[in-house]
């Protein structure tokens, strides 16, 4: 399986969580390619067409990233705008990424309590609910998303103790099929109580 990173962090020098788990994922030889997207495009001008080859290229992409603002990093959002084209990545030809997994490893700074998915609070995997629909509508298999809470508090052997978890199941066939499998079903059940709804 070939497996392209591509880690979004505005400053990676200074970052403690995702530059740890860049380079076990790099020290571990199961990544294919590695990438610093903010070293890449510092100016945001993003090479569409050396982006979507190196897509073709891969079967496994990885968006790694710190939660901002209860999203992505800017140039991620700019990444999705720019490079997964009608054509391309959807439309009636847009079938390039059709089966490519896609998986999410990103850090959160506030704590689990946080993000209990109760009252105000959202769960992790429902704040990157427009990957899951981007892997969706590009009818790619959305794995099951890997994060971890309190990354700026975290020390430095639990942080890599996350990034073991990760290289363990980094190039698992099983993960890039979890969530498509379930959708899939869920999908079938809903249609079958349709009729009961009222609405077929
Ligand atoms: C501009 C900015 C916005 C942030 N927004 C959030 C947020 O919405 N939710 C959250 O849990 N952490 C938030 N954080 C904390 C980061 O997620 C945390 O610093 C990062 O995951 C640590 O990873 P690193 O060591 O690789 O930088 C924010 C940090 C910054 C700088």
């Amino acid at each position: 399986m070939r497996i392209l990173n591509l880690v979004f962090h505005p400053n990676l020098n200074d970052s403690h969580v995702n530059k740890t788990w860049k380079s076990q994922l790099e020290e571990s030889g199961k990544i294919t390619t590695s990438r610093d997207m903010y070293a890449e495009y510092p100016d945001f001008q993003i090479d569409v067409e050396k982006e979507q080859k190196l897509l073709l290229r891969h079967d496994r992409i990885i968006f790694q990233f710190p939660i901002y603002w209860w999203s992505m990093p800017p140039l991620l959002k700019q990444w999705l705008d720019d490079v997964l084209q009608y054509q391309f990545a959807y439309g009636s030809k847009g079938d390039k990424l059709k089966d490519k997994d896609m998986q999410i490893i990103c850090s959160a700074g506030g704590q689990a309590k946080n993000y209990n998915g109760f009252h105000m609070f959202a769960t992790v995997p429902e704040v990157l609910k427009p990957f899951q629909l981007t892997a969706n509508l590009a009818q790619m298999n959305y794995a099951q998303p890997l994060y971890m809470f309190n990354a700026d508090a975290c020390p430095d052997d639990e942080i890599r103790l996350f990034g073991n978890k990760w290289v363990e199941s980094i190039d698992d066939p099983r993960r890039g099929d979890g969530l498509k499998y379930v959708n899939q079903r869920i999908h079938e059940e809903l249609i079958a109580v349709y009729p009961q709804l009222g609405m077929a």
